[in-house]
């Protein structure tokens, strides 16, 4: 049986490859060099490669048991791939936040191991026996659910990205975080499982003075946070589930709150109350917090969509190209939180032609989305940028737009165009180009 099963993959890997001819390829990509386009290494060449030519050292031996690692995780040899931090940016680690290695991950779901953290006081562990929601405020009856009372709801599925508002927060005055884990990875994209939040507000009855509710957490910054009752009724979902198993506990372990589309500090973890209020409650430094910063000195608050934002993850800083020309996959992502990305624009020149990426799936709404531009690098320097098309005809600012209206002040919700200088060699650098 199994040999039946190695047979068909090894001609089914064949037919592939006869389906992938080189006048297909050339097709879709850009060519911006005379460069030949080969991206593999002729048989010839290959000659006298133990790789290709002698038994290696795995295929003399057997494997590890099944039972080596219960709960799998990545080989050795993808150990860089994690989350890091700034250790200048925050006092401590506990208030603090990590980043998404964005610039090496591929797809777009983001594997909960190395999706960004971000709490105002350290990640808690809460046993799910000892896990209470409590409904309360404006509401016929208030009510108490535990996390097995949570599951008897009918469940639903849904991705979307989590963004700080914070994220890209360090680039305002000028490029300074030399890797797209760093300026852009305060972002992950989850498929969440859980119930929407207007089904345990309709178990509660709500009263129709209602108009706002008051969320917060069981960690002791409890970071709550008011959120128009429009909101709350429409998409905002309480998940137990990410990717399919239980949320890890630095993303809020056994529930969290999901408001799509809306900045990252409004997903609330360890979430334990919502209260139904008629008014926002902004007692809390938290809430009047988030506010921007204009250029005439004026602040705005409750900017709570994430805007249209993209950026290309390789090559990038930490990512640079390692062939000196030739067929290079330059990749990224786009998201919005008004909707889905409709279309993403590549510029290899700092902004003066554009070419259309090719998105790998449709856009979702609220949800990351992948494209690729597929060149014929001519080994020249570049200043790559994307540009993300939003469903509501929005379009992704330069930095001197956003700064025009924003000044150089700002720390929150900056979604301008990012620059990567790339250069002779392979090696990316962050850079403005004006
Ligand atoms: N919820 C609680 N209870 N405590 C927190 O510190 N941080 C908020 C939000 N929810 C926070 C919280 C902020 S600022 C962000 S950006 C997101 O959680 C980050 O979610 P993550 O840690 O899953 O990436
Ligand atoms: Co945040």
């Amino acid at each position: 049986m199994l040999d039946a099963l190695c047979f068909w993959l090894e001609t089914d890997l064949i037919m592939v490859k006869r389906k992938t001819t080189r006048r297909a390829f050339l097709k879709g990509s850009v060519a911006i060099g005379g460069a030949a386009l080969t991206a593999g290494t002729s048989v010839k060449a290959g000659e006298g490669d133990p790789l290709i030519t002698e038994t290696q050292e795995w295929a003399q031996f057997t494997g590890d048991g099944v039972d080596a690692t219960p709960y799998g995780m990545p080989i050795d040899f993808e150990s860089d791939v994690v989350r890091r931090n700034v250790e200048w940016l925050t006092a401590d680690t506990i208030s603090s936040v990590n980043f998404t290695p964005i610039h090496a991950l591929d797809g777009t779901i983001t594997p909960q191991g190395c999706a960004f953290e971000r709490n105002h006081s350290g990640a808690i562990e809460l046993p799910k026996e000892d896990y209470r929601l409590m409904i309360n405020g404006l509401v016929d009856r208030p009510l108490v659910f535990t996390y097995e009372d949570l599951e008897r709801f009918p469940r639903e599925n849904h991705v979307y990205f989590c963004e700080c508002a914070a994220n890209t927060g360090m680039e305002w005055a000028g490029a300074q975080l030399n890797g797209a884990q760093f300026t852009h990875g305060m972002i992950h994209n989850m498929e969440y499982t859980g119930i929407p939040l207007r089904t345990i507000l309709n178990e509660a009855g709500l009263k129709s003075e209602g108009s706002w509710i008051f969320v917060e957490g069981a960690d002791a910054s409890s970071n709550g946070r008011s959120i128009p009752i429009e909101k709350a009724l429409d998409d905002v979902f309480v998940a137990f589930k990410a990717n399919g198993e239980a949320l890890r506990k630095e993303h809020g372990y056994p529930v969290r709150l999901v408001v799509p589309g809306w900045e990252g500090n409004m997903w609330v973890k360890w979430l334990r109350r919502v209260e139904v209020t008629d008014q926002p409650i902004e007692s809390r430094e938290e809430t009047s917090k988030y506010t921007d910063t204009l250029a005439d000195g004026t602040s705005r608050k409750w900017t709570w969509v994430m805007d249209a934002k993209s950026v290309i993850t390789s090559p990038s800083p930490q990512a640079p190209i390692t062939h000196k020309s030739g067929p290079l996959v330059i990749s990224g992502l786009a998201w919005s939180g008004h909707g889905a990305i409709t279309r993403v624009d590549v510029t290899l020149d700092g902004g003066k032609n554009w070419f259309q990426a090719r998105l790998a799936k449709p856009g979702e709404r609220k949800a990351l989305t992948r494209f690729y531009l597929d060149i014929d690098w001519n080994g020249k320097d570049m200043f790559l940028q994307s540009r993300a098309h939003d469903e509501t005809g929005y379009v992704q600012p330069t930095k001197e737009q956003l700064r025009n209206v924003r000044g150089l002040n700002s720390i929150y919700h900056n979604n301008c165009i990012q620059t990567w200088w790339v250069k002779k060699g392979g090696e990316v650098e962050n850079v403005e180009v004006s």
